[in-house]
């Protein structure tokens, strides 16, 4: 059946919200299941579509471009992350690019902190403990942890979602926050934040926050070397991607002693295998990728990722582009 609307294909099961704002004026076809759509069917459907609504999990390169065709406008990724897409060839097909910053921050802010009283208060433990029987009688000496009052915390990245992070840091009663990027976040002062070079927030923070983009410069930048420089007692939390950890690395680091502890939103690969080495740790806590699901978050990106569809399509300026 031909139609005149531009045809959408949506590559997994999302929030309502997106969808329906596609559906008046859109001919939308979706992989209408929780699990990622295969890669043959995805480049079997994109053929003839005019935009993508992808998620995290899909690889978006020249092969899917090639396969869209070039009346492709615009692939929208219900994220805020983009390391999945290969910027450079939507470039070359003159695809436009799509992503949700902003309606995630909040979510993402508030499961980092929920990792960093996780780890410093020891609650893997501290449930396994109630769970298991060891719990025992009231002790003194018994899961003590460092706690956030008085402890000075490194942000590397203080981008929307760090920023955000340093708010909610102020009231646990932090001392110090530093921060390390590529350049200075000219609102650091706002919410305390220090500018210092990396080294300098490696050696001096109780907590070190990966809340930085995965890109070229910071794949695998988390190793060795790094957890050598950070305190024996330093709580490493990641929220941003696992890509940007050598998790070799961080077992032995947590294994040893080399630093304390660490809590995982992001892994690679994702799910991590339920033999990974990590997850023997007591002093490592994981979690499968949830940093933004709450349903109002998620309603939101999927809101956001057709708007931004909906614009390309019809040549107004996207609310969120990725600039490439
Ligand atoms: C993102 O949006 O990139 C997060 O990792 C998942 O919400």
């Amino acid at each position: 059946m031909s139609s005149s609307k531009p045809s959408v294909y949506i590559t997994r099961r999302v929030p309502e919200s997106g969808p329906a704002l596609l559906a008046p004026s859109c001919q939308v076809e979706q992989w209408n299941k929780d699990d990622p759509v295969p890669r043959e069917e995805l480049l079997k459907r994109v053929q003839g579509k005019d935009a993508l609504f992808c998620l995290l999990t899909e690889k978006i390169d020249e092969e899917v471009l090639k396969a869209a065709g070039p009346q492709l406008k615009v692939v929208g990724t219900m994220s805020v992350g983009y390391d999945h897409i290969d910027l450079t060839a939507c470039k070359k097909y003159n695809v436009k690019v799509g992503f949700t910053p902003g309606v995630l921050t909040n979510a993402v802010a508030e499961l980092t902190m929920a990792l960093l009283l996780t780890t410093s208060r020891r609650l893997k433990e501290a449930m396994a403990a109630v769970a298991n029987g060891t719990w025992g009688t009231w002790k003194p000496m018994w899961l003590c942890g460092p706690g956030l009052d008085g402890a000075t915390v490194g942000i590397v990245g203080l981008g929307r979602i760090g920023f955000t992070i340093a708010q909610c840091l102020r009231p646990f009663g932090v001392a110090k926050i530093l921060y390390s990027d590529k350049f200075e976040n000219p609102h650091a002062s706002e919410v305390g934040a220090t500018y210092v070079s990396k080294d300098e927030l490696l050696a001096n923070s109780d907590f070190v926050l990966a809340t930085c983009a995965l890109t070229e410069e910071t794949k695998g930048m988390f190793n060795k070397d790094l957890f050598k420089k950070m305190k024996k007692s330093a709580i490493f939390i990641n929220t941003s991607r696992g890509g940007v950890v050598n998790q070799e690395d961080l077992y032995e680091a947590l294994k040893s002693g080399e630093i304390g502890a660490a809590g995982l939103d992001v892994t690679t690969p994702e799910p991590l295998p339920t033999d990974s080495p990590l997850l023997t740790l007591d002093n490592c806590v994981v979690l499968p990728h949830i940093a933004s699901a709450t349903d109002k978050t998620r309603s939101a990106m999927s809101e956001l990722t057709a708007k931004n569809i909906l614009a390309a399509l019809n040549g107004t300026e996207m609310p969120t582009e990725v600039k490439n």
